[in-house]
C-alpha cells in the first residue's frame, strides 16, 4: 500500500546475533532498543540526502558510505523509483556495541521506503536490500542481526544465497543485555577467528545447536539450558571484553539460562527463564564488570520482540 505522505518514520529494534549457539545463523530482536530513521519524499529522482544523524557522533553523511543508506539507495536504483529522500537517522543502538546497530538502520530505512511504494515489497523481499548495509559494515554477508531486526522474534538462516530465513518458536525468555563502553569493530572481531575448526568442534556445536532448536520448539527451558553454548566463537573473542568470563560467571550464578557475547561483542547478553531472575542477573553482571574496571555501561532488560521493524 503507498502512501501519500511526504514523510515515514520506521523503528528497527536491536538484536542479539549469534546467541551463542548460532554463529551468523541465528539471532532476536529486542524490545528495548533500536535504530530510528525518518525518510521524506523529494522530486529529485534517486537521489539521497542524509540530512540529520542523532545519538551518535562520527558517522559518516555520504549515502554511498553510510550503513543505513546504502540498502537504501540500492533499493532505490533496482526499483526505479521516480522520487528521491532526505534522510533522518536516530541512532538508539551505540556504535560496535554488538547490538545489532549497523542491521538495524539500514533496516529502519528500507521499511520507510517500502511505505512509499505503490506496491509494498514484503518483508522477504526487503530483507536483500537491508543486507546490503551489513555488508558494507563488516565486509561479509550475515542475516543474524538483519533477519530479526526485521522480522521480530528468533530467526534461523539456514542461506543469504538463496535467502532463506525460518522463525523459531520460543518460551517466554528475558534477556538481559550489557553493553560495556568499550568499542569492537565487527570487522576486527571477525579477524580474529580462525578459519577452521576440528571435527569434535563441529559435532559439539552442531549438537548444541540442534538442541536448542528442540528446546524452542518443546518451550523446553531446561534443555534451552544445556543447549546454549558456544565451543567455537567465544574463546576467540573472549580477550576483547575485559572480564568476559567474570561476567559470565557472575550470570550463570545468578541463575541465568546462558550468557555469551552479543553479536561480535563487546555487549554480553544472559537469557533468564523469568523477570526476577533477570533482574538479579542484571545487577551481578554489572557487578563483575564493575570488578574488573569498566563502570561506564549501559543494561538492559527485554522480552524478544516478537514484531520486529515497523513504521511508527
Ligand atoms: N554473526 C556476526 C559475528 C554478528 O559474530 O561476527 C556480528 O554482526
Amino acid at each position: 500500500m503507498s502512501s501519500d505522505k511526504t514523510s515515514i518514520t520506521a523503528f528497527a529494534p536491536a538484536t542479539v546475533a549469534n546467541v551463542a549457539v548460532g554463529f551468523d545463523v541465528l539471532g532476536f530482536a529486542l524490545d528495548a532498543v533500536g535504530d530510528t530513521v525518518t525518510l521524506t519524499k523529494t522530486t529529485d529522482v534517486g537521489k539521497i540526502e542524509i540530512e540529520s544523524i542523532k545519538g551518535l557522533e562520527g558517522l559518516p553523511y555520504d549515502p554511498a558510505k553510510n550503513t543505513a543508506t546504502v540498502g537504501l539507495v540500492k533499493m532505490l536504483q533496482e526499483l526505479g523509483l521516480p522520487f528521491g529522500f532526505k534522510v533522518s537517522i536516530e541512532k538508539g543502538i551505540p556504535l560496535s556495541s554488538g547490538m545489532g546497530g549497523s542491521a538495524a538502520s539500514s533496516v529502519a530505512a528500507v521499511v520507510a521506503a517500502n511505505g512509499f511504494l505503490p506496491n509494498s515489497l514484503s518483508k522477504s523481499e526487503l530483507l536483500r536490500f537491508a543486507l546490503e548495509g551489513e555488508r558494507a559494515a563488516s565486509g561479509a554477508i550475515h542475516a543474524d542481526n538483519v533477519a530479526p531486526s526485521l522480522f521480530g522474534g528468533l530467526t534461523l538462516i539456514r542461506s543469504t544465497d538463496p535467502i532463506d530465513v525460518i522463525n523459531i518458536p520460543y518460551p517466554k525468555l528475558f534477556c538481559v543485555l550489557i553493553h560495556p563502553d568499550i568499542k569492537v569493530e565487527t570487522k576486527y572481531a571477525r579477524s580474529v577467528l580462525a578459519t577452521h575448526l576440528s571435527l569434535h568442534q563441529f559435532v559439539q556445536q552442531s549438537a548444541h545447536l540442534a538442541s536448542f532448536i528442540a528446546g524452542c520448539f518443546q518451550q523446553d527451558v531446561e534443555l534451552i539450558k544445556r543447549s546454549c553454548k558456544d565451543f567455537v566463537i567465544e574463546e576467540q573473542r573472549a580477550h576483547l571484553i575485559a572480564g568476559f568470563y567474570d561476567v559470565q560467571i557472575a550470570a550463570l550464578k545468578a541463575n541465568a539460562l546462558a550468557c555469551s557475547i552479543s553479536g561480535s561483542g563487546p555487549s554480553i547478553f544472559a537469557l533468564a527463564a523469568n523477570e526476577q531472575d533477570s533482574k538479579l542477573i542484571k545487577d551481578a553482571m554489572i557487578l563483575a564488570f564493575n570488578k574488573n574496571g569498566i563502570s561506564k555501561l549501559d543494561s538492559w532488560i527485554s522480552p524478544i520482540n516478537q514484531i520486529g521493524a515497523r513504521i511508527i
